[in-house]
């Protein structure tokens, strides 16, 4: 079975507009031409390879092809909502995932999706701007679906939905997340939505260090106690020297 095909993808997607690419730079950037090209709200891109897929924090980001849901989705937030996105793609993935028959989905801050305390999905939300206006967002999804980690360096602190005994059915995957995001996505800057994401975090009240803040830390992990999170997705960390510190991006490792 091509779980990509057009008659499955046209069964996962609906309504919705969407362009689906056997091979493409990244469906973020595609997105992001579509978004600024005026493209509907909800326009979705889809690849089965990316050739210059991105991660967090400059990083690429690859699958073997047939092996993750790669995907995109063009947001038009109220620009009070935007911190929301990321929120919503993590919360979206955790939820899909688990109705796809996968327990106990957790998100470690910022948006990574975790199983058995091991990666599943990451977000890259990226904002687009008209001047200083907010043009929209797009939210860009990767979910490791059958990539085989076992002979990479990954095999520790990466999984695939195969290894968790859920289906590997992308086009059942894409349904379940399209259906969490349009229910979520009307939740966008209600506490509603923030807070269904606090209760996936898996690291709050535990000992962390935050590495790559980007900040004048950066040369050197924070470390401290995982206090909190404000309403905008900033961590609260309260360090060894009893003061608290926002943090607005990193790396958290336990311990
Ligand atoms: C991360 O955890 O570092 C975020 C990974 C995001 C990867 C997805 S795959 C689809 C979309 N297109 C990209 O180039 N990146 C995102």
């Amino acid at each position: 079975m091509n779980d990509l095909s057009p008659e499955r993808l046209a069964w996962a997607t609906g309504s919705r507009p969407y362009e689906f690419h056997p091979t493409l730079g990244s469906t973020n950037d595609r997105a992001m031409s579509l978004l600024l090209a005026g493209a509907p709200t909800g326009i979705t891109v889809l690849a089965d390879e990316q050739t210059a897929g991105r991660g967090r924090l400059g990083r690429a980001w690859h699958s073997p092809p047939g092996s993750a849901l790669m995907l995109s989705i063009v947001l038009r937030p109220p620009p009070a909502a935007q911190s929301d996105v990321g929120m919503l793609g993590a919360l979206i993935i955790c939820e899909a995932v688990e109705a796809l028959g996968v327990r106990g989905a957790g998100i470690k801050w910022p948006n990574d999706v975790q199983v058995d305390g091991r990666k599943l999905s990451g977000i890259l939300p990226e904002a687009a701007w008209k001047g200083n206006a907010l043009a929209g967002v797009v939210l860009g999804i990767g979910v490791n679906v059958s990539v085989d980690f076992s002979e990479t360096s990954f095999h520790e602190t990466a999984i695939s939905l195969g290894d968790t005994g859920a289906s590997t059915d992308r086009a059942a995957l894409l349904r379940a997340l399209l259906e969490r995001f349009d229910q979520r996505s009307a939740q966008l800057g209600s506490d509603l939505l923030f807070e269904a994401w606090r209760a996936r975090l898996n690291m709050l009240g535990r000992t962390i260090s935050v590495l790559n803040t980007g900040g004048t830390n950066s040369a050197g992990a924070l470390r401290g106690t995982a206090e909190g999170v404000d309403r905008d997705g900033a961590l609260r960390l309260r360090g060894d020297d009893g003061a608290v510190r926002r943090v607005i991006a990193g790396d958290i490792a336990f311990g």
